[in-house]
C-alpha cells in the first residue's frame, strides 16, 4: 500500500487500483502539495468536521469523482444533504467500502464545521479510524487526547498508526509516544503538526523518541508530499 502525506491529518492510500483519501484538507492549507482538483478518490474518510480536515475539499472531490464519503452520523447526514454520496456511521461500527473497511473509534476532541467567525454547524462527535485496506490495518487517531482505551484499539493488530503530535489542539509528542506504546503498531507516521505555528514540532526528534521508547516500532516523519510504501 502506497501512503502519501497531504499535510495536517490528510493522507492518500493507494492499493489494488483503489484510492482512499483521509481528511483531505488542501484548500487554504499552508503546507498543501496538491489542489482539490488534482485529487482522485474512490472513498473519502473524514474523522470529524473541523475545517482543517477537509470537509469542503471532500465535498468538491466527491462531487467531481463520485467518491463515497464515510464519516460520523451527523456529519454524514449533513454531507448527504449537500448532495454528496455519504455513508454515516458511528463509534464501534464498521462500514465496508470498495477495497476495504473502516471502523470508527472514540476520539477525545470536539467536532463542528465553521462557516464564519461566530457561526458553527454542530456536527456530532469526532472519531478515530481503524482502516483495513491493501492487506494492512491502519489506525488514524483523528484529533484526540491520550486515552487508555487505545490499548483496546491495539488489540486489532495495528500495522500502521497515524498519530497526532502537534499539541495545543491534540496530543503533543510525549502523550503521542504513550499512545504508540498503548497501541503497539509496527510503524508510525506522525501528523497534525508544522501546519501553523501553535502546532510546531520536531518530527525527527519524535522519531528518535518513539524508536527509543517503543522498541521495534519504526517511525516515518513524512513531509507533505512524501510517500512511503507499507508492505503486508
Ligand atoms: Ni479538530
Ligand atoms: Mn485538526
Amino acid at each position: 500500500m502506497l501512503l502519501t502525506f497531504l499535510g495536517q491529518a490528510g493522507f492518500v492510500l493507494e492499493a489494488d487500483g483503489k484510492t482512499v483519501l483521509i481528511d483531505p484538507w488542501v484548500t487554504g492549507n499552508p503546507v498543501a502539495i496538491a489542489k482539490a482538483d488534482d485529487l482522485d478518490a474512490d472513498t473519502i474518510l473524514l474523522s470529524h468536521a473541523h475545517n482543517d480536515h477537509g470537509i469542503d475539499d471532500a465535498q468538491a472531490i466527491a462531487k467531481r469523482t463520485g467518491a463515497t464519503v464515510i464519516t460520523t452520523f451527523e456529519l454524514g447526514e449533513w454531507l448527504g444533504a449537500q448532495g454528496v454520496k455519504a455513508i454515516p456511521g458511528n463509534h464501534g461500527g464498521t462500514i465496508a467500502f470498495d477495497g476495504g473497511s473502516v471502523k470508527f473509534t472514540p476520539a477525545w476532541h470536539t467536532s463542528s464545521y465553521q462557516t464564519g467567525p461566530d457561526t458553527f454547524v454542530a456536527a456530532g462527535v469526532p472519531a478515530g479510524l481503524i482502516i483495513r485496506f491493501g492487506g494492512l490495518t491502519i489506525y488514524h487517531t483523528g484529533d484526540t487526547a491520550l486515552f487508555r482505551d487505545m490499548e483496546l484499539i491495539g488489540e486489532a493488530g495495528i500495522d500502521l498508526m497515524c498519530v497526532c503530535i502537534g499539541d495545543h489542539f491534540t496530543m503533543g509528542p510525549d502523550d503521542a509516544i504513550r499512545a504508540v506504546r498503548f497501541v503497539g503498531p509496527k510503524a508510525v507516521v506522525p501528523m497534525h503538526y508544522n501546519t501553523f505555528p501553535p502546532i510546531k514540532q520536531d518530527g525527527e526528534a519524535f522519531k528518535r523518541q518513539v524508536e527509543a521508547d517503543a522498541p521495534g516500532v519504526i517511525c516515518y516523519p513524512l513531509k507533505p508530499g512524501q510517500q512511503h510504501r507499507f508492505d503486508v
